[in-house]
């Protein structure tokens, strides 16, 4: 029996994290913690699972939820506080960081620190400080385990090999719902254009961030950081219909990929049950069907996300967290219709060139960052 604690329950990974759970019948569910934004939800997966804690960002929120649960043994806490309640739980064996955004360093951190294993979805906690958590993890024996479909793919496809032979990640990306478009093309897109992704059904941050390759940019440094990997050696490759998830190329020339059909509980369930596998029931591939996996190379001009984190990644220190930060205060805007498609890499690029980076930024250096990249943005636009 393992005891899990969900960061961001009422996501789209929280939700089917809570689906695996379901269909296994040996995970207990100590912890839950949401934003606040869907307490109808978060009531309806304490009366299913039972856990013994549960985290809400707002403590508004979180009084109106304990008025709803009163009748259930359950404690509810917080903000930061009741996050890292949750992350360091005695009872806890894994922590599945399925919230959105750079709220999850801390709370990560604390968990490691606590010896607890890492599902690792919210890539923005190794994107801006992953030259913290890696380290740590490995002092404290920690394991971080990829719940991001591309990067269970490289963890499966590293399976039983030494790293020392990796000769380069190849990185496969779908393209999203603006794949062969142009510039000109993308002036005047809607949020209801945006969101339409071909292949994944995800929370609304990251389906922006798949159609401006933002979230493959993301993806390069989180890969960089979970596989100890130079940039030099990921390659981008786009493969529309996201059958291979990504792959491994040897030193000998062998490459080593995972394939299936794009469902998140299959990444979500191999790093719950690492390194066993389980049976999962769902859709399997047809290669009868299939008759054709195309590859093609990312649109670099056309889609700024995926040079601008080349970019950031290779200034290194807190330029990573400045690409982050801009990005998800510029999305966030994009949602609300504040700004159109193509600002979101103005606002990347611009702030990224007023940032003066600082190497080896701490917790407390790269929250900085990210709060003066705020307020730089909310002058400006
Ligand atoms: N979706 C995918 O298929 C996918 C694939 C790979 C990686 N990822 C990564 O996984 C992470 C989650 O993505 P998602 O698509 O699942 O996002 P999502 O659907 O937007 O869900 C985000 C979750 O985080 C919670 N949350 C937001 N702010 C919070 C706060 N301050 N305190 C506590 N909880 C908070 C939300 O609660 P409310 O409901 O209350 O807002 C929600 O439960 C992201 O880092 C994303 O890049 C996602």
């Amino acid at each position: 029996m393992k005891t899990i604690a969900i960061l961001g329950s009422t996501g789209s990974i929280g939700t089917q994290t809570l689906e695996v759970v379901a269909e296994n019948k040996d995970i207990k569910v100590a912890a839950l913690a949401a934003g606040g934004h869907n307490l109808k939800l978060l009531e309806r997966q304490i009366r299913q699972y039972c856990p013994s804690r549960v985290a809400v960002w707002e403590e508004a929120a979180a009084k109106e939820l304990r008025a709803s649960v009163r009748d259930l043994p359950v404690r509810v806490v917080s903000g930061m506080d009741g996050l890292i309640e949750l992350s360091v739980m005695e009872e806890v064996d894994i922590l599945v960081t399925a919230i959105v955004g750079m709220i999850g360093i801390r709370p990560t951190i604390e968990a490691i620190k606590a010896g607890k294993d890492i599902a690792l979805a919210n890539k923005e906690t190794l994107v801006t400080a992953g030259h913290i958590i890696m380290p740590l993890a490995r002092e404290c024996g920690v394991r971080i385990l990829p719940v991001d479909s591309e990067h269970s793919a490289i963890f499966q496809s590293l399976n039983g090999e030494d790293r020392k032979c990796i000769s380069k990640i190849l990185l496969t990306a779908s393209g999203g719902p603006f794949r062969g478009k142009k510039r000109s093309d993308l002036e005047k897109v809607q949020v209801e254009d945006a969101l339409k992704h071909p292949n994944w059904s995800m929370g609304q941050k990251i389906t922006i961030d798949s159609a401006t390759l933002v979230n493959k940019g993301l993806e390069v440094m989180e890969a960089r950081w979970l596989f100890d990997v130079s940039l030099d050696q990921i390659q981008v490759v786009v493969q529309p219909k996201s059958i291979i998830h990504s792959m491994v190329e040897y030193v000998d020339g062998a490459v080593i990929a995972q394939l299936g059909t794009p469902d998140m509980k299959l990444p979500i369930q191999y790093a719950l049950y690492y390194p066993d596998r389980r049976y999962l029931p769902g859709e399997r591939l047809d290669f009868g069907k299939l008759s054709q996996i195309t590859f093609e190379e990312p649109d670099m001009e056309t889609f700024l996300g995926l040079p601008l984190a080349f970019d950031a990644s290779r200034a290194g220190g807190s330029m990573p967290t400045v690409f982050n930060a801009a990005n998800e205060l510029a999305v966030s805007k994009f949602l609300h219709k504040r700004i159109r498609f193509l600002d979101i890499y103005e606002i990347i690029s611009a702030s990224m060139q007023a940032h003066k980076i600082i190497q080896n930024p701490t917790v407390e250096e790269i929250l900085m960052t990210e709060q003066a990249t705020y307020e730089l943005i909310e002058s400006r636009w």
